[in-house]
């Protein structure tokens, strides 16, 4: 049995604990805004925050998470005006928006370690989320409005 919290809500799976978060997320706690791209980790379309830092759900096993905390895009903010999300939103970052909600999640975690990033420390951080779309220059652009504001 796993027990662990999502997005302040607590969860107990007895299924396999070999179950991948993002399935568990999407199929049972019916949270879709965390996406599925490669299922390899190559992606980061599927990236949550586990007690705080980034992590591809689709490559982390349910039971990789007992007794911590994971928080979703659904639990970034109350009100969907973390400032991440804002800057996001001001400089109109998304293109097909498919990337986005891990790039997010990645970004408010870098932002949680490194509260005012170079772009060093930035291309470290998002290297590993791939935007089909080319985003990245607005990506670059919303976390350094978003570490201005925070
Ligand atoms: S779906 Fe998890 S990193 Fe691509
Ligand atoms: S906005 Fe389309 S893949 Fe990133």
């Amino acid at each position: 049995m796993t027990t662990f919290t999502i997005n302040g809500q607590s969860h107990t799976f007895e299924g396999d604990p070999e179950t991948p978060l993002l399935w568990y997320l999407r199929d049972i706690a019916g949270l879709k805004g965390t996406k599925f791209g490669c299922g390899q980790a190559l992606c980061g379309a599927c990236t949550v925050h586990v007690d705080g830092i980034a992590m591809r759900s689709c490559q982390t096993f349910v039971d990789d998470i007992d007794g911590q905390n994971v928080t979703t895009i659904e639990g970034l903010s109350d009100d969907g005006n973390h400032p991440v999300q804002l800057a996001w939103r001001e400089l109109n970052v998304a293109q097909c928006g498919y990337c986005q909600v891990g790039q997010i999640m990645q970004a408010s975690s870098l932002l949680n370690e490194t509260p005012n990033p170079t772009d060093e420390d930035i291309d470290a951080a998002m290297s590993g989320n791939i935007c089909r779309c080319g985003t990245y220059p607005r990506i670059r652009a919303a976390i350094k409005l978003a570490a201005e504001r925070s």
